[in-house]
């Protein structure tokens, strides 16, 4: 069993969206996964889920810090941060970061640069990642109305709009998150 922890102390930065994808993903490849919701207010398409023998299990967060989010860092395979572009959004990722300062060598850590627009980002963030973050492993996920439309009706992405750049992008990702664990299709 492998474990995704998608993690940012902030709130509205795509978590429990990520989860959604990723859980849409693994369908399409036929990988039977959990999903866990440690947010009561997710919002999440995906009701938490249990599937005999699932070979994943993604772990959705609260937009906080608790005490425990060392101990899911430490228990997870692999950790997701998304976070959003703004000057606001430093702090909380610097602090989610710094929890994961001890883990980062020892298992794979990818920042999501979410809602990436002309518009949403900004200098300073920008700046400040490439100084103090170079190391760290890093995806774009630009704004897509498909995700919103998608999920309005209920839908995978995969099935909805294949197409739309958030779906091809994050296949990008999904591909990253599946070499980084060695997972295979059709794994049951
Ligand atoms: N890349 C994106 N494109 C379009 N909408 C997005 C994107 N990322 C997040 N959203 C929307 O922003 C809102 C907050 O995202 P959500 O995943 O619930 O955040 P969190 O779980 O971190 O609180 C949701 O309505 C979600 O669909
Ligand atoms: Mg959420």
């Amino acid at each position: 069993m492998k474990t995704i922890l998608v993690c940012n102390q902030k709130g509205g930065v795509g978590k429990t969206l990520c989860c959604d994808l990723i859980s849409d993903f693994l369908t399409a490849d036929g990988i039977s996964h959990n999903i866990v919701s440690l947010d009561a207010q997710c919002g999440a398409l995906h009701d938490p889920k249990k599937e005999d023998g699932a070979v994943v299990t993604i772990v959705d967060t609260p937009g906080v810090l608790l005490d425990d989010t060392k101990k899911w860092m430490e228990a997870a395979d692999m950790i997701i941060i998304p976070t959003l572009l703004g000057t606001r959004d430093i702090p909380p990722l610097e602090r989610t970061i710094a929890i994961a300062d001890d883990l980062k060598n020892r298992k794979p850590l990818l920042i999501i640069l979410n809602r990436w627009n002309n518009y949403s980002i900004s200098k300073s963030f920008l700046e400040w990642f490439e100084e103090k973050h170079p190391d760290l492993k890093t995806a774009v996920l630009p704004d897509c109305t498909a995700f919103n439309k998608a999920a309005a009706e209920g839908m995978s992405i995969l099935k909805h709009s294949p197409h739309s750049k958030g779906a091809l992008q994050f296949a990008h990702i999904y591909g990253f998150i599946k070499t980084e664990l060695g997972l295979k299709e059709g794994w049951r």
